[in-house]
């Protein structure tokens, strides 16, 4: 019934637009950051989610640094595209999606074809000089090492390492990872261009998050008064009272139930 909904209304609307978060890529393995086994419920986001919470763990044991990084790029290096990415990414390709906004940094969306992806947060293959700020992509082989390196009691040798096996930018200084954490700036243009589309989208697609992060989560809201919402979860989140529709479920069984009805199947 609601998935008959939504098919009707991806058919009406003039233009279409997703926000997704953890939750789109949890069928692919990588659990999300709030949920059962989730990276948050592991590592505090307390000291592992802000550049200063880092410098303190870093203080402590430099090896925890390390580990903690190497979880978060294992778990992302080992993940494929679920159908959830694989119906949007679809959607996209027929005319039927103008672009997916998200939270998440894992290139799953891309991987599945799509692209027109909006990242607030950044992506986990990216690096950008603190100098000049220009981004470089970087290969899985290229970074997993480098954690192997850095696995080491001294913070001098931790310090000395990391800056051995960072990326140079062109402009001599070193790069970090094009990952925003609390406390750090989205993004400026990716910002702008997902507030321009979520303002001008007559259907906005809310899949797989928890709505409780800032400023990401105030996107939302910010949909005109005709823009008809529909969200894709298997729990109500704090963005639930924003949605007309709410199909209960998990997102890679209940987009590919969408995409398949409107004749599709997704790209995989
Ligand atoms: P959360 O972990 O907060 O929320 C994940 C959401 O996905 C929850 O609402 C789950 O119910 C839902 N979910 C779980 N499995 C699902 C499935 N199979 N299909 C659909 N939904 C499912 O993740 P986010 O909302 O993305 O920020 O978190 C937002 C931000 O918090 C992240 O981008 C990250 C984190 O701290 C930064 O690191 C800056």
């Amino acid at each position: 019934m609601q998935i008959d909904e939504t098919v009707d209304l991806l058919q009406e609307s003039e233009k279409t637009v997703a926000f997704t978060g953890a939750g789109i890529s949890a069928e692919s393995g990588v659990p999300t950051f709030r949920g059962e086994g989730g990276l948050w419920k592991e590592y505090s986001p307390t000291f592992y989610a802000n550049p200063i919470g880092l410098f303190l763990v870093f203080l402590i044991s430099p090896k925890k640094v390390a580990n903690f990084g190497q979880d978060v790029f294992e778990t992302i290096f080992n993940a494929k595209p679920n159908l959830a990415h694989s119906s949007l990414a679809e959607l996209e390709g027929k005319g039927f999606l103008s672009c997916t906004i998200t939270q998440n940094i894992d290139n799953l969306h891309q991987e599945a074809g799509a692209e027109n992806v909006i990242e607030l947060h950044g992506n986990i293959y990216r690096v950008k000089c603190i100098g000049c700020g220009k981004k470089y992509w970087l290969e899985k082989d290229e970074i997993a090492p480098i954690f192997d390196k850095l696995k080491t009691r001294s913070r001098f040798r931790f310090a000395k390492r990391a800056i051995e096996s960072a990326e140079r930018c062109e402009c001599g200084r070193i790069c970090r990872p094009d990952v925003v954490l609390f406390g750090e700036s989205l993004p400026k243009d990716s910002l702008e261009k997902a507030i321009q589309e979520i303002r001008s989208c007559d259907l906005l697609l809310m899949v797989g998050t928890s709505g409780v992060v800032y400023p990401a989560a105030s996107l939302p809201p910010l949909a005109g008064d005709g823009t008809k919402i529909v969200e894709v979860n298997p729990e109500a989140s704090s963005l639930s009272h924003l949605s007309d529709i709410f199909i209960q479920g998990n997102a890679g069984e209940v987009l590919p139930k969408i995409v398949s009805k409107l004749g599709f199947s997704p790209i995989f």
